[in-house]
């Protein structure tokens, strides 16, 4: 037989081209044999959809046959034609089957239903499940919509440092990038490491936020946005932690608060509405499988106005609630940082709609953000969502030299390492401001999944590096 090039599943699936021969390759989902006839359900990852192989086993060695079973990758010929099933609209009836690679009974993704925990510990395979298929394509479908949207509105893509000698964010929870000797550390008098001899001759570390580069880009261009790898050894053990996450960072000069909310707003509006239209069927399967109200929930903030709502206002509501008798694992009272119970009972059971809080009392943010006239409290923002608690982190930048330079001084961080950052406010400096969305927890809100290490191919987390 001639050989034809081969088509992939999603585009077979779609085709009207009844009677011609066609040739498709995958991995069998699953094999059922009768005497007259096997069916065999194939998958090539492009849809979250199986063709079926129809099979006359008459016509092939029963050596053949037993080797296609669930995992295994074959490629098949034969005639596209008009399934007589129900739920698809074309199937093959089988001509030529080749077997590329069996797969033994031992195979770990063999069974259904397995759970979350267990294919973790075989994240190497996992993929090939239907559920892993799903997110991963809207993983890509998300991070297409996200380029999409910077690009029509103007934004320039920044790339900015995963190496560096500075602490954004001020945590202190950085990866060290180091080419020293571990066994064989020098130290001065007062017992301090010596980097002077190390690669980058300073200390340097893993970027927690692209952001304090991105302001260089954004008082440059105008507005740009970072999209890459972003780490933090914070030792969160919990279902929205990474150590390694993906971050979007857009960066705005001449912007308010006011038109930074409504950035926040419009642009995660348009990456889920962006999923509901290109991610049908995978959606779709999710809704089925994982949570029956996650197209609806996703409709819903497309057509729902967030709430916006001072910090102030929003403890209120909380310390009322629990007037009340709720009940919350953490305290809260003004100037504690919120936890995600307390973001969720706002968002989930208060206002049943997503909340974007404003001005936070300033010891519980960053150093950057812009002071208000109050003298306590930031112009940060954070957008809070269902299922997921805060989504967006952002903030107007301080573009004053001295009012940086004082909150600089109040974290005892160390001016030597901020010089060139500090230059932006001595040089031009312009009001602006931008947000990190943890490009992670989207994927698990447009998923409807319940734990970030399943909407990453390979999670790392504390005690876990493996594939
Ligand atoms: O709120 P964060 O820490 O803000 C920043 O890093 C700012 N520099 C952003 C900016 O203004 N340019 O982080 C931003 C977002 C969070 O809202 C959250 O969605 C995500 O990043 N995030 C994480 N995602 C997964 N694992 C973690 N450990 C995360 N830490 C933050
Ligand atoms: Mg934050």
């Amino acid at each position: 037989m001639e050989t034809i090039r081969r088509t992939k599943i999603a585009d077979a699936l779609s085709s009207t081209h009844f009677g011609t021969d066609i040739n498709v390759k995958g991995w069998v989902r699953t094999h059922r044999s009768s005497k007259v006839v096997d069916f065999i359900a194939l998958n090539d990852g492009s849809t979250i959809n199986n063709i079926q192989i129809v099979v006359d086993p008459t016509k092939f060695a029963d050596e053949l046959l037993k080797q296609i079973t669930t995992g295994a990758c074959i490629g098949v010929t034969g005639k596209l034609v008009e399934s007589q099933g129900q739920g698809q609209a074309s199937e093959i009836q089988c001509e030529d089957i080749v077997v590329y690679g069996e797969c033994g009974s031992d195979y770990p993704m063999q069974k259904k239903g397995q759970s979350f925990e267990y294919m973790r510990q075989h994240a190497h395979l996992r993929l090939r499940t239907n559920t892993f298929g799903a997110v991963m394509r809207i993983r890509h479908n998300m991070a297409i919509a996200i380029h999409q949207y910077f690009h029509e509105h103007g934004f320039f893509y920044f790339h900015t440092p995963l190496i560096t000698a500075s602490d954004a964010e001020g945590a202190g929870e950085m990866f060290q990038v180091t080419t020293k000797n571990l066994y064989d550390l020098k130290k001065d008098e007062e017992g301090k490491i010596i980097y002077t001899d190390d690669f980058f001759g300073k200390m340097t570390s893993l970027t927690v936020s692209g952001q304090l580069e991105g302001e260089l880009g954004a008082t440059a261009l105008g507005q740009i946005y970072t999209f890459g790898p972003t780490f933090r050894a914070e030792n969160s053990n919990t279902p929205r932690h990474l150590a390694e996450f993906w971050m979007i960072e857009p960066e705005v000069a001449f912007i308010d608060l006011n038109d930074l909310m409504d950035l926040e707003e419009d642009f995660i509006k348009y990456c889920v509405r962006w999923a509901l239209e290109h991610c049908k069927d995978d959606l779709e399967f999710l809704n089925k499988m994982i949570d029956k109200t996650l197209i609806a929930r996703l409709e819903g903030v497309v057509n729902e106005n967030f709430v916006r709502l001072s910090y102030t206002e929003g403890i209120k509501i909380l310390e009322e609630a629990v007037a009340k008798g709720r009940k919350f694992e953490f305290p809260i009272s003004w100037g504690a940082d919120l936890a995600s119970e307390h973001e969720r009972y706002l968002v989930e059971e208060h206002f049943k709609k997503p909340v974007i809080m404003t001005d936070y009392p300033k010891e519980i943010k960053a150093f950057y953000m812009k002071l208000n006239d109050d003298g306590k409290t930031v112009q940060g923002t954070d957008v809070l969502f269902p299922q997921i608690g805060e989504i967006i982190g952002g903030s107007i930048r301080e573009e004053n030299y001295d009012k940086l330079v004082a909150q600089i001084e109040e974290r005892h961080i160390p001016m030597k390492d901020m010089w060139w950052y500090l230059d932006t406010r001595r040089y031009g400096s312009c009001p602006h401001g931008g947000f990190g969305l943890g490009f992670e927890r989207l994927i698990l809100f447009v998923t409807g999944m319940q734990n970030i290490r399943d909407v990453i191919p390979f999670p790392r987390t504390p005690k876990s590096a493996e594939f």
